[in-house]
């Protein structure tokens, strides 16, 4: 029976869905979603907070600040309220309001970004206001979870290991890159395990990570308008965009078999049954991440105005645009 102390000392690290029976495919999904955080960001939470304390950064008066589209934001936010710190979260109007309301309940402070950048979309944007901060007042303490190498080796050191030791036989790896921390922590740590393993960026179609032209994106937690500095190209042996129509369409297709995750799994695994529809997948072990889950897209994903009112009235029926094609 586990028994803890600090919000942050569980994490669900050994739970998968195998899809074959909703998507008719042999894909492991890895669920991130269950710690008291909800997702994935708390590995790269908890590092860098550790690190910046191991370092001398943090005072008891430090406020903690970071942009983020919500996620590390409820991670830092229920960090922060463990050890004492306050904590900033810069966000922008295509935030949940769940996940602001989260930040809010842990007794942090929320800023919404609503005009994007000329240049660099919401991210700039929100950056520049977190950049501001820390020049007008030295409590602020920025960890940037866009260039801290601790956001990649939070996976280096616990993603990748935990499937490595599910998947001995491991063949392709699929995982969504937002600040590609999850992708470079297990790309790197699979680059020099005892076999090859094939690893596969989901990125969304709008994001410019990977040097497509910007776009209109409206699921947050993938996808960036400003190009991510942990990203190395050279550990990345294959990148698949997914348009946000595939991916809200495979969210309800998990959803429809009783899995309800968020906006970045339905990408991840639009992206990943695509590619597996046009390889031989027999004896092909494949996982792939699943960042969150649906609970805090109840007001967007799985809300039929918002949906229609983004991606028009046929969004759930008509054929898929590209990548996710599932057998049904
Ligand atoms: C919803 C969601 N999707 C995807 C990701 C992957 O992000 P990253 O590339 O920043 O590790 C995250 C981050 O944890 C997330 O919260």
């Amino acid at each position: 029976m586990p028994v803890i102390t600090v919000p942050e000392s569980f994490n669900e690290d050994d739970l998968y869905v195998d899809l074959r029976w909703s998507f008719g495919y042999s894909l492991f999904l890895k669920c991130e979603g269950f710690n008291f955080a909800g997702s994935i960001k708390l590995k790269a939470a908890t590092e860098m907070v550790d690190s910046a304390e191991r370092d001398g950064l943090l005072r008891p008066d430090s406020i903690l600040v970071e942009s983020s589209s919500g996620n590390l934001g409820v991670a830092l936010s229920m960090i922060a309220a463990s050890r004492g710190y306050r904590f900033l979260c810069v966000t922008d109007s295509r935030c949940n309001l769940a996940t602001r309301r989260a930040i809010e309940a842990l007794g942090n402070e929320v800023h919404i970004i609503t005009e994007p950048d000329p240049d660099d979309g919401f991210l700039g944007a929100r950056i520049g206001h977190v950049r501001a901060l820390c020049a007008s007042d030295d409590r602020y303490v920025w960890l940037n979870q866009y260039s801290n190498a601790n956001n990649w080796r939070a996976h280096y050191h616990r993603t990748g290991p935990e499937i490595a030791a599910a998947f001995p036989n491991l063949d392709v790896l699929f995982i969504g890159a937002g600040t590609t921390g999850t992708l470079m922590g297990c790309a790197r740590y699979f680059r020099q395990w005892r076999r090859p393993v094939r690893v596969i960026a989901i990125d969304s179609v709008g994001s410019v990570t990977f040097g497509g032209p910007a776009g209109r994106r409206m699921l947050p937690g993938l996808g960036t308008s400003v190009r991510p500095q942990l990203l190395d190209e050279s550990y990345v042996d294959e990148v698949i965009p997914v348009a946000e129509t595939d991916a809200v369409r495979a969210c309800h297709r998990l959803a429809r078999n009783g899995f309800l995750f968020g906006g970045s799994t339905g990408t991840v695994v639009s992206g990943a049954t695509g590619w597996l529809s046009t390889h031989d997948t027999h004896h092909l072990t494949a996982v792939a991440i699943a960042p969150d889950l649906g609970e805090r897209y109840l007001d967007t994903i799985y809300q039929t105005n918002w949906l229609q009112g983004i991606y028009g009235e046929n969004v759930l029926t008509e054929p898929s645009q590209a990548g996710g094609r599932f057998l049904s």
